[in-house]
């Protein structure tokens, strides 16, 4: 039975306005995932320190743990599951990249990371590896595979920006690196 004080809160995720009933207190990741079945994003430290859990919100980087979802009903909600084109489309090319330099080992930090790196390629669609290493600094990977995230997200801009489209030995040697 619904909580006394839960309410009807309308989000706009993905493209798609979704009403919800939730507690007045519910964090934004409960209601993506418990109330909306997008269990993409991923319940970490719970603390906003680890970014497993982080979605765009107007297009920034956000930790839905500790963001209430009242907080997110005026606002432009991605999550990675908007990342892919469709059921059985192709993927986001940041998604390609991570598959293919081998980014991810048990995945769970990946849709942050993603959504993260995708975040910082529309805001600088060339950056530099300082400027990824900053921008996934709040992101923690247990499997310590750092070097292949970086990478991928390298592989990325090169391809969304007409460069090859090819996994190069280089891109291999970075992963391995990790
Ligand atoms: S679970 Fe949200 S930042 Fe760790
Ligand atoms: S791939 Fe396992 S936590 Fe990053």
């Amino acid at each position: 039975m619904a909580p006394a004080d839960a309410q009807p809160i309308t989000l706009t995720v993905n493209g798609a306005q979704r009403t919800v009933t939730c507690d007045s207190d519910a964090t934004l990741l409960e209601v993506l995932r418990d109330e909306l079945g997008l269990t993409g994003a991923k319940y970490g430290c719970g603390e906003g320190r680890c970014g497993a859990c982080v979605v765009l919100m107007h297009g920034r980087p956000t930790p839905a743990c500790i963001t209430a979802a009242t907080t997110a009903t005026s606002a432009t909600l991605l999550t990675v599951e908007g990342l892919a084109q469709g059921e059985g489309g192709a993927l986001h090319p940041v998604q390609q990249a991570f598959l293919d330099t081998g980014a991810l080992q048990c995945g769970y930090c990946t849709p942050g990371m993603v959504v993260a790196a995708v975040a910082l390629l529309d805001e600088n669609p060339r950056p530099s590896h300082p400027q990824i290493v900053a921008a996934l600094q709040a992101h923690v990977c247990r499997c310590g595979v750092y070097g292949r995230i970086i990478a991928a997200v390298q592989l990325a801009s090169t391809r969304m920006n007409g460069g090859a489209t090819g996994v190069s030995g280089a891109d291999h040697e970075n992963g391995a690196a990790a």
